[in-house]
């Protein structure tokens, strides 16, 4: 048996792939490898987002090479930097073997027959997306108690900073029946909760079956009658495709957690007019009102872009209003990263780095303050815990709350693969600590 290493960088897409090629390979011989030095194909799936993710990939191909130079070691370069780079890369780092890009993949075990016959590198980066997904094996490795679906690929809004657009390709959904047969046996398989996944994920078109286009929140509906699946996510979300259904759904849909990825950037007009958002400040706050009108107790989250070009400090200012005014759980921000072929990295007017440094700092702050506060009031309420693994005490249990926090349980390790309510006691930097509720022994 051969041994095989991959390694994910990036988003949880990319997460989602990495098992995939990991199933694909399963099939002509490849067992997993606990480390890059016990490996005889390492797989780097590669983020292209910012600029240090990128530059990541080469350092590690950089050891990739000394163990290569001492045996025999395939090295595959997959995900956005393959599909960015393509043969740049084979030129910039001969050691790699083949370049395969994220539409591509299930390429793989025909490409590494090709250099096993002829030598030499093989590189795919077209956009087949209508046939991965077809390709991919349905028999699928064992899962755990939550898994990713991959239901929405690419994205048509061309933000001016985003590189996605080009290495993911056009907005693309799998249909429903695709999804709902991968849902079925992820649950038989012991899945509980899943996180449907997408560049752009609420702009989900795909084909039902009646033929019609459905939206997300239909597909929603449709998964959450599958017997056993208990929790249902998604990510991310662009504000322009919030639909009312899918507001709707919050409220109604009760394996929905409350818990909203929804990306603003910036709080500034002219900064997200720069950025081809399409949406002003005061629209994307209408919509927190409203998605919280359906659904008062969501948590919502956020990434932001400190830096872009042009940005002033009145701009940067209404960034900070926005974050006062929403009060998020958590957040990611980024100082804005410039990214080959993107059309804000022609602008000339960049921010120096100092001043991104410092907003970045000031923003950090800021969203710190706002996810230690929504922290803190999680003690004392009682919430749906969905657990997930042994905990480290004898019979403890550790699961998720809806707001995907992890939740520390004593004497709940017979619950591990079940939902139970807890009273969250204490809160701690990384996680909550709770109990669980007595079950209605009296009145049943
Ligand atoms: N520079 C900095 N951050 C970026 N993001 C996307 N492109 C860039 C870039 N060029 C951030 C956005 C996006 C998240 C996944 O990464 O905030 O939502
Ligand atoms: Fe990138 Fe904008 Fe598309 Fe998100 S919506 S993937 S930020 S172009």
């Amino acid at each position: 048996m051969r041994k095989l290493y991959v390694k994910t960088y990036g988003c949880q897409m990319n997460v989602y792939d990495s098992a995939r090629m990991a199933e694909l390979l399963a099939p002509i011989g490849y067992g997993p490898a606990e480390q890059p030095e016990d490996a005889d194909m390492v797989i780097l799936n590669t983020c292209h987002i910012r600029e240090k993710a990128a530059e990541k990939v080469y350092s590690e191909l950089g050891r990739l090479k000394k163990i290569k130079d001492e045996r025999p070691l395939t090295i595959a370069v997959a995900g956005c930097v393959a599909q960015a780079e393509g043969a740049e890369i084979v030129a910039r780092a001969p050691q790699v073997d083949i370049v395969v890009g994220p539409q591509s993949y299930h390429r793989l075990p025909e490409m590494i027959a090709k250099i096993a016959r002829e030598g030499g590198h093989a590189l795919e980066t077209d956009f087949p997306a209508l046939e991965k997904f077809d390709a991919l094996p349905k028999d699928m490795s064992p899962a755990g108690v939550t898994a990713f679906l991959t239901v929405q690929e690419g994205c048509d809004k061309f933000c001016t900073f985003c590189v996605v657009p080009y290495t993911r390709g056009a907005e693309y959904s799998r249909p429903v029946l695709q999804i709902e047969d991968e849902a079925r046996r992820l649950v038989a398989r012991g899945v509980r909760e899943l996180t449907l996944l997408g560049q752009n994920v609420n702009a989900y078109r795909g084909e039902g079956p009646d033929g019609e286009a459905w939206s997300l929140a239909r597909l929603s509906d449709r998964l959450a009658r599958i017997d056993g699946l208990v929790r249902l996510r998604y990510t991310t979300s662009h504000p322009r495709d919030m639909g009312d259904d899918l507001i709707a759904a919050h409220g109604d849909n009760v394996a929905l957690m409350p818990y909203l990825h929804l990306p603003v950037q910036s709080g500034s007009d002219a900064i997200l007019q720069a950025m081809n958002r399409q949406h002003r400040a005061e629209d994307y706050l209408r919509l927190v009102e409203r998605i919280r009108a359906a659904r008062p107790d969501i948590a919502l989250t956020s990434d932001f872009i400190v830096g872009f070009p042009g940005e002033s400090d009145k701009d940067f200012e209404a960034t900070l209003d926005l974050v006062r005014a929403v009060r998020y759980a958590g957040a990611f921000s980024f100082k804005y990263s410039a990214r080959p072929g993107t059309p804000a990295a022609a602008v000339r007017k960049h921010v120096p780095e100092d001043v991104k440094d410092a907003r970045l700092q000031a923003l950090n702050a800021l969203l710190l303050e706002q996810q230690d506060a929504f922290k803190q009031a999680c003690a004392g309420l009682t919430m749906d815990v969905l657990f997930e693994k042994p905990g480290r005490r004898a019979g403890q249990a550790v699961g998720r709350s809806p707001y995907l926090q992890s939740v520390h349980v004593d004497d709940a390790a017979h619950l591990i693969g079940q939902m139970a309510r807890v009273k969250i006691e204490s809160v701690y930097p990384n996680s909550l600590k709770g109990s669980l509720l007595r079950e209605r022994a009296l009145t049943h």
